[in-house]
């Protein structure tokens, strides 16, 4: 097959780790004959400096040509003191926004034998493999009205039943092909859009007899992701709570090097990134963990490109590596050999 890849490195260590995947794509095209196009576009910080802009119209004209984006990350403290239309993390934002991708996939797995890099008691730990559904072009981010003065301020959580539809038919489809359960998070004893979502949730569940579904409360669910992470398969949430509930499960399993995602909508289009940051603390030096970018690309060709097999093959690559005895400076491994950004990638 014949693929465009968008491929906008961003700042810091966005730029090393997205060379480590693009490494990796092209060795998925030789071994299974493929052939992707990498096409380079600008975004956050360095978009800002070249062009006044943290998201050109060239990038955005170059990722509608392109079948993914691909992306490494944005932002630093060069960047900090802008004004808000001048910030690296508004071209990410603005991508978003712009592509509708309203689905943000963050599967949080246990790596095998690395499971002592868990903050958490290994027996936790051990059969975690859930992945978090956050709806992300919605709810408290971007209701309006939203506003602030001297004297108060205001934010509003709404939603359209279609908007619910969508994200939480995603979840059912992703729980089928997975582990066959879906559970809602919402807030639905105190807010009415909670209740609205509850009551599709429940519609919904009609179509998939052979999903199990659960609900669960937002506070009741943050301490279930820690005394029971294992008992998750799907997690579908809005946009707050999935942000907050999946930096929580992102510590499950260890370093954030390791942590993919994907921001996809329903024709299969999306966008992949590491859910690390630019880590200016480490920037330029060839030690960031390039796995995240590299499971990036992995989710990539089994959401965009349809290439299940491809993205198994890259999945346990990144495992055999760990299972070799290497890894990066993050990953605290006692007895693992600790490499560098390239000699990991290859
Ligand atoms: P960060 O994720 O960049 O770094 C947090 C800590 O984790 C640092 O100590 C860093 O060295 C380490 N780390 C992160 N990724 C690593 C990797 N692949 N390998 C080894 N160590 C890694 O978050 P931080 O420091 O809060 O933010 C730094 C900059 O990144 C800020 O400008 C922030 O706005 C931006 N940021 C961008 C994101 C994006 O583009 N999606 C997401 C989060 C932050
Ligand atoms: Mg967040």
């Amino acid at each position: 097959m014949e693929k465009t890849v968008a491929v906008l490195q961003g700042d810091g260590i966005g730029k090393e780790v997205t060379k480590s995947a693009v490494k990796v794509l092209q060795a998925v095209g030789r071994r299974f004959d493929h052939s992707f196009q990498v096409k380079k576009g600008m975004i956050g910080g360095e978009a800002i400096d070249n062009a006044g802009d943290p998201l050109p119209k060239e990038t955005v004209e170059l990722c509608e040509k392109s079948d993914a984006i691909l992306l490494g990350a944005v932002g630093g403290p060069r960047w900090d003191q802008n004004p808000s239309h001048l910030r690296p993390e508004k071209g990410l934002l603005a991508i978003r926004k712009h592509f509708g991708l309203f689905a943000n996939l963050r599967p949080v797995k246990a790596v095998p034998g690395m499971v002592d890099a868990s903050p958490l008691k290994e027996h936790l730990v051990e059969q975690v493999d859930m992945m978090i559904v956050r709806e992300l072009t919605g709810g408290l981010y971007f209701g309006e009205p939203k506003r602030k003065s001297a004297n108060g301020a205001v934010d509003t959580l709404t939603y359209s039943r279609a908007e619910i539809e969508r994200i939480v038919e995603k979840a059912f489809e992703l729980a089928r092909v997975r582990k066959g359960k879906v559970t809602s998070v919402d807030k639905a004893n105190v807010l009415e859009s909670s209740k609205l979502w509850r009551e599709i949730v429940e519609e919904k569940k009609e179509y998939y007899p052979d999903i199990e579904l659960e609900h669960i409360l937002v506070d009741a669910a943050a301490m279930k992701m820690i005394t029971q992470p294992s008992s998750f398969d799907v997690v579908v949430t809005e946009n707050l709570f999935g942000d907050i509930l999946s930096d929580e499960a992102s510590v499950i399993t260890g370093s954030l090097g390791m942590l993919p995602s994907a921001s996809i909508r329903s024709d299969g289009f999306g966008l992949y990134e590491p859910v690390h940051g630019s880590a200016p603390d480490i920037s330029g030096m060839n030690i960031a963990n390039p796995a995240a970018a590299i499971l990036s690309v992995a989710m990539m060709l089994k959401y965009s490109f349809n290439m299940s097999t491809e993205a198994a093959a890259v999945e346990q690559a990144v495992y055999s590596v760990y299972k070799d005895g290497y890894c990066t400076t993050d990953v605290q491994k006692v007895g693992h050999r600790v490499l560098s950004t390239t000699a990991f990638t290859d």
